[in-house]
């Protein structure tokens, strides 16, 4: 973990009596990018919620969770919001979620930097035009006078773009920052997110049920299956030799550029519900290969650098 901006060791988080997230390890290198993959509902949102401390109240947090040496576990709200903005940011979906529907964008980003960096109104707000014209904003001193309200998504989407880096932040967290964005827009925003990484050397947490966009962007891939690691190691490996069932799954779902389907495989059956975990693998109930001792424990971690939570290692393709 040394070196590492972010790392996670066997971390759990419960929301009442369901463990959202149950004893995921990763390590996120500075400059890097981790993606996080999985269907609906495995705990990629919890694992970054976590980071920023900002899970839903109450819960419960163990194992450990550590941001450039600082360990965010029983981390108090002050001392984690001082963090949040400045040194780790994350950009949404959605950005109305972070962004102020009527107030200028120029002017939530100066305030940002007012408030971070101690800027002068004058330099915050000359700095807050740069930032738009950075996102690739046209225009951005008169683009800073509108409130996103009056923006298209793809402009909002690079507003709080322009925020979240504001601070030049060490780790940015992207949580399906293009997913609602028309197919041309997600492939700039991608781009952009890809170029401004480059350029400020920020980690990136990435995540996506996609496993086309977060082959695009990832150093490491980790995949996510129940609130628990299935696989994780260096992408190329993940997708050349994916080491678990659910992954060779989602790569099957991937849509084949040379084949335009109207709708796309799934997985078959249905992600588990988290109020009744079943002993063992939590895939088995939809595993192609699952056998009689993977209904029995959860299978272990096996492998260094690229590390796979399954038993029969020997089948995947
Ligand atoms: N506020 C909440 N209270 C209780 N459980 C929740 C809450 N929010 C989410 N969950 C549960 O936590 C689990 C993990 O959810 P999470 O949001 O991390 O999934 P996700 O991988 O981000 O899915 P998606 O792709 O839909 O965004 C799910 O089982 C979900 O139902
Ligand atoms: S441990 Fe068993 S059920 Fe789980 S993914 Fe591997 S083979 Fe399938
Ligand atoms: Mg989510």
């Amino acid at each position: 973990m040394a070196g590492s901006v972010l790392s996670a060791e066997a971390l759990r988080v419960s929301l009442g009596p369901v463990d959202v997230l149950d004893g995921v390890s990763f390590s996120l290198a500075r400059g890097e990018t981790l993606g996080v993959v999985g269907e609906s509902g495995c705990g990629k949102s919890m694992t970054a919620l976590a980071a920023m401390g900002l899970l839903p109240q109450p819960h419960r947090l163990s194992g450990r969770l550590v941001f450039d040496g600082i360990e965010l576990a029983g981390l108090d709200e002050a001392s984690h919001r001082r963090l949040r903005g400045k040194r780790m940011a994350m950009i949404f979906q959605e950005p109305m979620t972070a962004l102020n529907p009527v107030i200028p964008i120029g002017r939530q980003i100066a305030e940002m930097l007012e408030v971070h960096e101690n800027a002068s109104p004058t330099r915050a707000r000359a700095q807050a035009v740069e930032l738009l014209r950075q996102v690739g904003i046209a225009s951005p001193a008169e683009r800073a006078h509108a409130t996103p309200h009056l923006l298209s998504g793809g402009m909002r989407q690079r507003a709080m773009i322009a925020m979240a880096i504001a601070c030049r932040p060490d780790l940015l967290i992207a949580d399906e920052p293009t997913t609602a964005l028309d197919v041309s827009v997600q492939a700039q925003i991608l781009d952009l997110l890809l170029e401004l990484q480059r350029s400020q050397g920020m980690a990136m947490l990435f995540i996506s049920h996609n496993l086309g966009v977060i082959s695009a962007v990832s150093d490491q891939i980790m995949v996510m299956y129940a609130g628990r690691v299935a696989e994780i190691g260096p992408a190329a490996d993940v997708l050349t030799r994916p080491g678990h069932p659910y992954t060779s799954g989602l790569m099957a779902t991937m849509p084949d550029p040379s084949h335009r389907v109207a709708v796309l495989p799934t997985i078959e059956g249905q992600v588990p519900d988290l109020h009744h975990r079943l002993p063992g693998c939590a895939f088995a109930p939809r595993c192609p290969v699952a056998e009689a001792r993977c209904h029995q424990a959860i299978p272990p971690m096996l492998g260094q650098h690229h590390q796979v939570a399954c038993v029969r290692q020997d089948v995947a393709a």
